[in-house]
C-alpha cells in the first residue's frame, strides 16, 4: 500500500504521518508539502531514517508535477491535508486560499483520475475538511454530516468548495472519495497563530493575550492525535463516498479556555495565581467571528467505533507541557515571516 499524504508537514499533517509510519510499517508513506510558513521538517525529525517514509517538497497548485507524481509513484490512496489553514490570514488574503484550497484539490483529483485511469478498484481520495463549513451556531444544537453548507469566512468557504470538488469527481467519474469534518485541533507542533500556542508564547513571554470581542465565541476542542486515529479508522473502514463529522464533545468559550490556560501557565511558571490572567486584552473581534461550532460525531462512533481518548484538561496540560520543553522550536517558527505578520495582526 503506498499512501500520499499531502501537507503532512503541518500541524495535523505530521501527527497524521506520524500515525501511519509508525502503524503501519508495511505500507509506504509519501508526504508532499510546500513548506510554507506553516510547514516545519522539525516536526517530523523523528521519521527521518524510516524506511517506509518519504518526503517531497512540491506544490499543489502545480496541476502538471502532480500528474507527473502521482503517474510516477502509483499511489494505492491519498489523504490530502495540505492547505493555508488560518481564518485571519484567509481574511487578510482570500486569494491565496482559492488558490491552495480549491485549486490544488482539484489538481490532486485530476492528478488520481489521470493516475487511477486503469480502474479504481483499491484506491480511495480521503479529503480532510472542517466544520466551519457549516458555519455557525447559535447556543443550541450540533452540526451533523447533513448540515447545509454555510460558509463564513474566505478559509471555509475555500474549504467548503474543495468539499464540493471532492464530491463533484465522486458522482461524476465515480471516483472513490470519502470526507471527514472536523472541530478545532489543539496539540503539539501547531502554528503560533491559532488561539492555543499563540496564547501559550504570549503568557511566557508576558504578552498582551489578545481576546477577540467578548470572549464568549465557543469551539470544540479535540487532541490532535484522536484526530489521526480518526483519519485512520475512515480511511481503513469508512465507506466510500460518505461524509464523517469528528469532534470532541468538548465545547468551551474562549475566554473560559484562557482562563485555564492561564491557570495551568502559572503553576507551571511558578508565578502568583491570576498573574498571567492580567495579560488578557480585549481587542476588535474577527470580522465574520463565528460565534459557534459543535460536531455531532455520533456517526463515526456508531459506525466506525472512534472516540475522543482524552479529556481536555489533560491534554491542555500536555500540550502546555510540549511548548514549554520545545523552546528551540518555538524561537525557529516565531522569528523571520512571524514578526511581520505579527506586528499586522496585533501591532507590537
Ligand atoms: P497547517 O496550516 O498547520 O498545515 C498546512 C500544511 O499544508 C503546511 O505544512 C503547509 O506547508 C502545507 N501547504 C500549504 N500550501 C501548500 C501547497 N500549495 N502545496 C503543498 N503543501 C502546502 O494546517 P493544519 O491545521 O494542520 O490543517 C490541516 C488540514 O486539516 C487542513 O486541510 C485544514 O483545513 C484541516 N482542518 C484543520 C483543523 C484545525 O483545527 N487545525 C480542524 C479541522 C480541519
Ligand atoms: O473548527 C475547525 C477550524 O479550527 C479549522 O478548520 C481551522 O483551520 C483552525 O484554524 C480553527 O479555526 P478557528 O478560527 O476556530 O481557530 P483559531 O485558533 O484561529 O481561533 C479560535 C478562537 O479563538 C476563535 O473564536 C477566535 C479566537 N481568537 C483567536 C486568535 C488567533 C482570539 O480571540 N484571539 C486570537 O488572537
Amino acid at each position: 500500500m503506498h499512501i500520499l499524504i499531502t501537507g503532512g508537514a503541518g500541524f495535523i499533517g505530521s501527527h497524521v504521518v506520524r500515525h501511519f509510519v509508525n502503524s503501519y510499517p508495511g505500507y509506504r508513506i509519501t508526504n508532499i508539502d510546500k513548506l510554507t510558513y506553516a510547514g516545519n521538517l522539525e516536526n517530523l525529525r523523528d521519521l527521518e531514517q524510516c524506511a517506509n517514509y518519504h518526503f517531497v517538497k512540491g506544490d499543489i497548485t502545480d496541476g502538471d508535477a502532480m500528474v507527473e507524481l502521482f503517474v510516477s509513484e502509483k499511489f494505492d490512496g491519498v489523504i490530502h491535508l495540505a492547505a493555508e489553514s488560518h481564518v485571519d490570514r484567509s481574511i487578510a488574503n482570500p486569494t491565496e486560499f482559492v488558490m491552495t484550497n480549491v485549486l490544488g484539490t482539484v489538481n490532486l483529483l485530476n492528478a488520481a483520475r489521470a493516475a487511477w485511469k486503469e480502474g479504481f478498484n483499491g484506491k480511495l481520495f480521503y479529503h480532510v475538511s472542517t466544520d466551519e463549513v457549516y458555519g455557525a451556531l447559535g447556543s443550541e444544537g450540533m452540526f451533523t454530516e447533513t448540515t447545509s453548507y454555510d460558509p463564513h469566512s474566505p478559509y471555509s468557504a475555500s474549504k467548503a468548495s474543495s468539499d464540493h470538488f471532492v464530491r463533484a469527481y465522486n458522482d461524476t467519474y465515480g471516483l472513490p472519495v470519502v470526507i471527514s469534518n472536523c472541530s478545532n485541533n489543539y496539540g503539539p507542533f501547531q502554528f503560533p497563530e491559532k488561539l492555543i500556542p499563540l496564547f501559550i508564547n504570549n503568557i511566557r513571554n508576558n504578552k498582551p493575550l489578545p481576546v477577540y470581542g467578548k470572549g464568549e465565541n465557543v469551539r470544540d476542542w479535540l487532541w490532535v492525535v484522536d484526530h489521526a486515529h480518526a483519519i485512520d479508522v475512515i480511511y481503513h473502514n469508512g465507506r466510500q463516498g460518505e461524509t464523517y463529522n469528528i469532534g470532541g464533545r468538548n465545547e468551551w468559550r474562549n475566554i473560559d479556555l484562557i482562563r485555564l490556560l492561564c491557570c495551568i501557565m502559572d503553576r507551571k511558571l511558578g508565578r502568583p495565581e491570576g498573574e498571567s490572567e492580567k495579560l488578557i486584552t480585549w481587542v476588535t473581534d474577527r470580522a465574520g467571528h463565528d460565534f459557534r461550532y459543535a460536531i455531532d460525531s455520533s456517526k463515526i462512533q456508531r459506525e466506525l467505533g472512534w472516540a475522543p481518548s482524552l479529556q481536555f484538561e489533560e491534554g491542555l496540560e500536555k500540550t502546555v507541557d510540549w511548548y514549554l520543553e520545545s523552546q528551540e522550536w518555538l524561537d525557529n517558527v516565531t522569528s523571520g515571516e512571524y514578526k511581520s505578520y505579527y506586528r499586522k495582526m496585533y501591532g507590537e
